[in-house]
């Protein structure tokens, strides 16, 4: 038997944004935004996507939605390749992969009714045959997402955040997506409405079968979602585990940097606390060698020179460091 391909493969995906200047406006540099990314996403699987401002995460999202041509690499969406597709095809994947925003207030057309913005993709799409069959799979939508049959009759604005982030969902559900991208989609939430959406997202999933990228600046929000985590910095893919593993034992200091910094339930399993120094360099000119050397609290002169492959160093685990010989539990950073 063949093993079936993942609903979606990124391979080596770049994407550099070029900075014009000077007298004639050539390109002066470049902004590495994201430098090399691999992973890939199974049917009905959630992958999170997880690192500071600027790393690169709504880039990855965007390349995915094919919103801007790629610098280099390839995206394949049930082992078709979409970075490449023409016009009439690209429809056709367009119907598949769908993206909810972080703030629903701009992603949703204020001046139209939730019934008109749900069934607006429906329309686009030729999905639905006469008023009735149109109506129907309006008010099928909005039960599936939790809203009240009447909101149907209202505008954005008189919803919550969370009911406008439910708007957002239904209208990604409509055109039948197997996978939707959902870019800081629960961000700007009320820490109980963030909960209220995350399940409603798994129970979705649950039932359609569908497959999340789920991108997040800060891991305390995936981390009772997602199957597996993927870590980000400054363009590249720095580690990459299934959640369990991820959270228990992080291998790249970013990583372990990252997870110090989130609240741990049980108050006897203390983490140790990294602190990390200084900012996140521009994306304009990384460091070289391993580009989270100048932060990095166990840095050495390999570092500086050599840039660290992201390899195993467990079961389905990637780590991207050169200390991966060095058991989790040893590394201990440099005395301050
Ligand atoms: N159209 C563009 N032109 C030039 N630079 C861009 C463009 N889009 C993004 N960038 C830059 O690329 C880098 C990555 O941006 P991106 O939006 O992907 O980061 P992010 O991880 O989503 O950050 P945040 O958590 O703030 O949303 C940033 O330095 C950003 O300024
Ligand atoms: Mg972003």
């Amino acid at each position: 038997m063949i093993a079936e391909r993942p609903l979606l493969e990124v391979n080596g995906l770049k994407k550099h944004f070029p900075i014009r200047g000077g007298w004639l406006g050539g390109i002066t540099a470049n902004v590495y935004a994201v430098d090399g990314v691999t992973f890939d996403i199974n049917r009905g699987e959630t992958l999170s996507l997880v690192g500071e401002s600027g790393c690169g995460k709504s880039t990855v999202g965007k390349a995915i939605l094919r919103l801007f041509k790629l610098t280099d690499g390839e995206v394949y969406l049930a082992g078709e390749r979409i970075d490449t597709m023409r016009a009439g095809r690209l429809r056709m994947m367009r119907k598949r992969v769908q993206v909810v925003f972080q703030d629903p207030f701009s992603s949703l057309n204020p001046r139209m009714r939730v019934r008109d913005i749900v069934a607006e993709p429906l329309i686009n799409f030729g999905m639905a045959h006469g008023r009735k069959d149109l109506n129907d799979k309006v008010a099928a939508l909005m039960e599936k997402v939790r809203l009240p049959r009447d909101a149907i009759d209202r505008f954005p604005h008189e919803f919550s955040g969370g009911q406008r982030q439910r708007i957002g969902i239904a209208r990604a559900l409509a055109p039948g997506a197997d996978l939707i991208v959902c870019d800081e989609a629960v961000s700007a939430l009320d820490v109980s409405v963030k909960a209220q959406i995350v399940n409603l997202l798994a129970d979705l999933q649950d039932e359609l079968g569908l497959a999340l990228l789920f991108i997040s600046h800060d891991l305390a929000t995936v981390e009772h979602l997602t199957h597996r985590v993927a870590v980000m910095y400054l363009g590249k893919i720095v580690e990459l585990a299934d959640r369990r593993t991820l959270f228990a034992t992080p291998h790249h200091p970013y990583t372990r940097a990252l997870l110090s910094a989130v609240p741990v339930p049980d108050p006897t399993a203390k983490r140790q606390r990294i602190i990390l120094k200084g900012d996140v360099p521009s994306p304009i000119d990384p460091p070289s060698g391993c580009r989270f050397h100048t932060r990095c609290p166990f840095v050495f002169d390999r570092c500086r020179t050599e840039e660290p492959a992201l390899r195993p160093v467990g079961d389905k685990h990637l780590s991207a460091c050169h200390l991966d010989e060095v058991p989790g539990d040893k590394l201990l950073p440099h005395a301050a």
